[in-house]
């Protein structure tokens, strides 16, 4: 009697059923298998009748051809754009050649070269890395080591207001977010400064011994786009040293030339103790975090055979493919005078941003950021809005009702085929972090087109919004 069974292949579907979905048939599975609360907001944004097909350098395709011009870019994942040519090749030769990519039994010549790449860029004696795949695994990786060093006696975290760092459980317990947070059980010993208030800082280093570490982000992403006074990063390294504090800067979303210098602590002259990075590390093409610590504390906590594999290696920690094109991505980034750019294009932007706002300040409050990680924030319209828009807005979604950004964002997509992006924390905030590769022209394409739907006014534009969003399908 043979025993052996049969193993029958379920219904999947193939690369190329994926290739040829419908707009219908994705959001029916998006629905029943990923989250149908996503597609919610989705369908009130527009966003749900987009399906895209390609992309390149500042543009999805979508199924119709329609180009859409990217000016949210990933909350800052494509530095390079989308899919940059030397990217590519560089990724398709490392296919080609059928190199491995598992970097668990021998050592990778990618990720090591990556290692040392990062390296050179950091200043210091930034010189250790941890690789992963995403910025929560690079924090986690942070607060770890730094937690190694600290020992059981200095391991209560400092973190600050607004921030968000992630959300897997440890950069989730510094992300300062009731709404992410609550229902979970998180790491208690770690206490909440106000970011950017040094005297804050110095009371509580000064009032309790255990707070041993210390992140930030350089500039708060997800908080709209907020940054401190240059005097408050002095302080923050003299405050650190003085009272032996790890000073952990997250630089996932802020990081790899975005605000117009690689790192965006090197506009102040100071340099923290372990950096994190990912989003644009991975040349928009693939997933890819780092961690990059100061030697001395690496060592401390990891330098010796019997700690070396307490945090690593994971098993797809410093990933063939992956190393490859983010080695790819920072020449890229060098090569092509992205940070420039980044710097460059970013002022000529604010300046143009600044004339919007000098033009409808009952609508705009403020523009700011640096380099090209800005954020425009709108008055807040909550309780100003005429009565029956308010009504009608409050029916179509009780999160979009008076914040002005989900409109205008929305229309952006629908009337001008161009995407911004939203901020977690502050509803009044779009967020602009396009890629650095980003021309005069489209800056001026974006500008013009916030200019003309600005200048239609509040009412219309709700109105506008509204007329949309309930038309049929
Ligand atoms: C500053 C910062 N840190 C960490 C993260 C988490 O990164 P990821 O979504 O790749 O886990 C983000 C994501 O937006 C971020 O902005």
């Amino acid at each position: 009697m043979n025993h052996a069974t049969e193993t029958r292949k379920p219904s999947l579907l193939t690369v190329e059923d994926a290739k040829q979905m419908s707009v219908a048939d994705t959001a029916e599975a998006f629905n029943h298998h990923m989250n149908p609360g996503q597609y919610h907001f989705l369908k009130l944004l527009g966003f749900h009748e987009v399906l895209i097909d390609s992309a390149e350098g500042m543009y999805y395709t979508d199924r119709n051809g329609r180009k859409i011009l990217d000016f949210f870019g990933g909350f800052g994942s494509l530095a390079c754009g989308h899919n940059h040519p030397r990217i590519l090749a560089a990724r398709k030769q490392f296919q080609e050649e059928l190199r491995h990519e598992i970097a668990i039994a021998f050592m990778s010549q990618y990720a090591a070269a990556l290692s040392s790449n990062l390296a050179s860029i950091a200043p210091e004696d930034l010189d250790m890395v941890f690789l992963g795949s995403t910025g929560s695994e690079a924090v986690e990786a942070a607060l770890k080591l730094a937690e190694q060093v600290q020992g059981p006696e200095r391991a209560k975290i400092a973190y600050a207001t607004h921030s968000f760092h992630g959300k897997t459980r440890g950069a989730l317990s510094v992300t300062d977010s009731e709404f992410y947070q609550s229902g979970f059980h998180l790491i208690e010993n770690r206490v909440r400064v106000p970011f950017g208030d040094a005297a804050a800082l110095e009371s509580l280093l000064a009032g309790d011994t255990a707070v041993g570490i210390l992140i930030l982000e350089t500039v708060q992403g997800g908080a709209g786009i907020v940054g401190a006074e240059p005097g408050y990063w002095t302080e923050v390294r003299r405050l650190c040293d003085r009272y032996k504090v790890i000073w952990i800067a997250d630089e996932v979303q802020c990081g790899v030339g975005r605000t117009g210098k690689f790192f965006a602590f090197e506009h102040f002259g100071v340099c923290p103790d372990i950096v994190t990075l990912a989003k644009s590390l991975g040349g928009g093409k693939t997933a890819m975090g780092a961690m990059i610590a100061r030697r001395p504390l690496y060592m401390k906590a990891y330098g010796d055979p019997k700690t070396a594999l307490i945090h690593g290696p994971a098993t797809f920690g410093g990933i063939g493919e992956a190393c490859c094109t983010a080695i790819e991505a920072l020449n890229v980034l060098y090569d092509e005078n992205l940070v420039e750019n980044s710097a460059l294009s970013g002022a000529y932007l604010l300046e143009r941003l600044q004339q919007v706002q000098e033009k409808y300040p009952k609508i705009l409050k403020e523009v700011r950021g640096q380099g090209l990680m800005l954020g425009i924030e709108f008055q807040d319209f909550s309780q100003t809005l005429v009565p029956g828009l308010k009504q009608l807005v409050s029916v179509l979604d009780n999160r979009l009702k008076g914040s002005l950004c989900g409109f205008v964002g929305s229309l952006l997509l629908r009337k001008y085929d161009i995407l911004v992006a939203f901020t977690e924390y502050n509803r009044n905030v779009i967020r602009l972090e396009p890629p650095l590769i980003v021309s005069r022209e489209q800056i001026d394409t974006f500008v013009n087109a916030l200019d003309d739907l600005l200048s239609r006014g509040v009412t219309r534009i709700v109105a506008d919004y509204a007329r949309n969003a309930i038309r049929p399908g």
